[in-house]
Order: C-alpha cells, then sequence, then structure tokens
C-alpha cells in the first residue's frame, strides 16, 4: 500500500535528520576535546563520591551547568563561567541536571572547600541554612557513645550535635564530600596557546 511506504519513508527521514543533528554532527564537534590543564582527573574516592551522587540522586535537584548570561544570570549568583564541554572531559556520565531546586554544583569546591562544612550539611542542612529544604542525609553517618581510631567526627554546631555522642561519617559520606570538593572549574575556559618560539 501506498501509505505505507510514504509512512516507513518518512520516519526513515526523520531518524536520518534526528541522527544527524543530535548524534553525527555533535560526535564531529566534539571529538577533538582534550582536557583542560586546570581539570584533573578523579581520584578513586573521589570517583566513588561520584557514584554516591548518582545513587542518592542529587542530580534530581541540583545541575552542574553555569549558563551564560543571555540565559540565566548564573555567573552573579556566583556559581561560575559558562561551562564548556572540555570541563566534563573526565565525567561519564555527564552530571549536568535539568532541575535546579539547589544551586548550581559545578563550581562548590571552590566556593565551598570545607570537608567539616560539606560532612555538616550532608548530615542536616538546616544547622548550616536554617529553612533549607535540602533533605537531611543522616543515614550516611553513624551516631555513637565514643569515635573509633581513624574516624571522621562531625564538628556540628551545638544545637544540632547528639547530647553526649559524637556523630562520625561513613565512608561513602567522606568519599561523596571529596567528590563534591573536587567540583572545581574555575580555570580559564580556554587554554593559553602554548608560547611560539620566533
Ligand atoms: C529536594 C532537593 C534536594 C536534593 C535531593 C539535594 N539537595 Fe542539595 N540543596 C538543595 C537546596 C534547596 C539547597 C540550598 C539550601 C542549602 O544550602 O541547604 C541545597 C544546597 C546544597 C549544597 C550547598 C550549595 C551552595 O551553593 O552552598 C550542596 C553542596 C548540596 N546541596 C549537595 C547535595 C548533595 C551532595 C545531595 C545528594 C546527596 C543533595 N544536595 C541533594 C536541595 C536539594
Amino acid at each position: 500500500m501506498k501509505s505505507e511506504k510514504v509512512l516507513i519513508g518518512g520516519a526513515l527521514v526523520m531518524i536520518g535528520v534526528a541522527g544527524t543533528l543530535l548524534v553525527a554532527i555533535p560526535y564531529v564537534q566534539l571529538k577533538d576535546v582534550k582536557p583542560p590543564k586546570g581539570l584533573k582527573p578523579y581520584t578513586t574516592s573521589q570517583l566513588r563520591g561520584r557514584e554516591e551522587y548518582i545513587r542518592q540522586g542529587c542530580v534530581y535537584c541540583h545541575s552542574q551547568q553555569p549558563r551564560d548570561r543571555r540565559q540565566a544570570p548564573d555567573g552573579e549568583r556566583g556559581w561560575g563561567r559558562p561551562s564548556v564541554a572540555a570541563d566534563y572531559y573526565y565525567d561519564k556520565p555527564h552530571l549536568l541536571g535539568t532541575m535546579r531546586t539547589g544551586p548550581d554544583l559545578l563550581n562548590i569546591g571552590a566556593r565551598q572547600p570545607s570537608l567539616d562544612w560539606h560532612l555538616g550539611h550532608l548530615y542536616q542542612p538546616r544547622a548550616y541554612v536554617p529553612g533549607s529544604i535540602m533533605p537531611p542525609y543522616g543515614f550516611l553517618f553513624d551516631v555513637k557513645e565514643k569515635a573509633d581510631a581513624g574516624e571522621r567526627v562531625l564538628s556540628l554546631p551545638p544545637d544540632f550535635a547528639p547530647p553526649g555522642k559524637v556523630v562520625v561519617a561513613q565512608p561513602r559520606a567522606l568519599d561523596l564530600a571529596n567528590y563534591l570538593i573536587a567540583l572545581d572549574r574555575t580555570y580559564p575556559a580556554i587554554d593559553a596557546p602554548a608560547e611560539t618560539k620566533r
């Protein structure tokens, strides 16, 4: 039947156009992207933290893509320069995110480099940001009488510390905080060209 041929032919054309625009052209544009000088590969702990970030669904509330000022005032919000493809060289899968219930986190490590702050904020966001709607991740920590050797004890604001007990970070909380601190793309978007000899 004629109409079937038109239908199948039309579908194939649409798949071809979409494949060219969304797969082939971006592939050619991005295949030679090199890691910027200022970007370090993630350490093993940071990679585990990245897995935890995915597992806990942080990406559903936090983007990792500061935008150009024509699209959003992200620079004025203190979230950093607009990101470029090379910033995600080591990110597989990327965690660009679409929701911004909380701030963009691509440069959180530069904004907030304190491990203590990150651990405390994960344990109870409202201890640091009154009225925060971020959920507390208390299950990444243990409340104990006394810390064992080598355990990281949280220094919480007095109102939030359980009386007479200590809060220690589980390894996955430490990995996650290490990952957050590694999020720092404040180097220049384009590497300065190598000096040429005259
Ligand atoms: C329901 C939405 C929601 C989820 C899920 C969520 N957050 Fe948040 N987050 C927020 C909001 C809102 C803020 C701003 C208030 C605050 O700082 O507590 C925030 C703030 C932050 C900040 C501080 C940002 C800054 O600029 O000071 C960090 C870091 C952060 N979140 C990390 C995480 C991580 C890691 C996870 C997953 C374990 C996570 N968030 C899950 C909503 C969320």
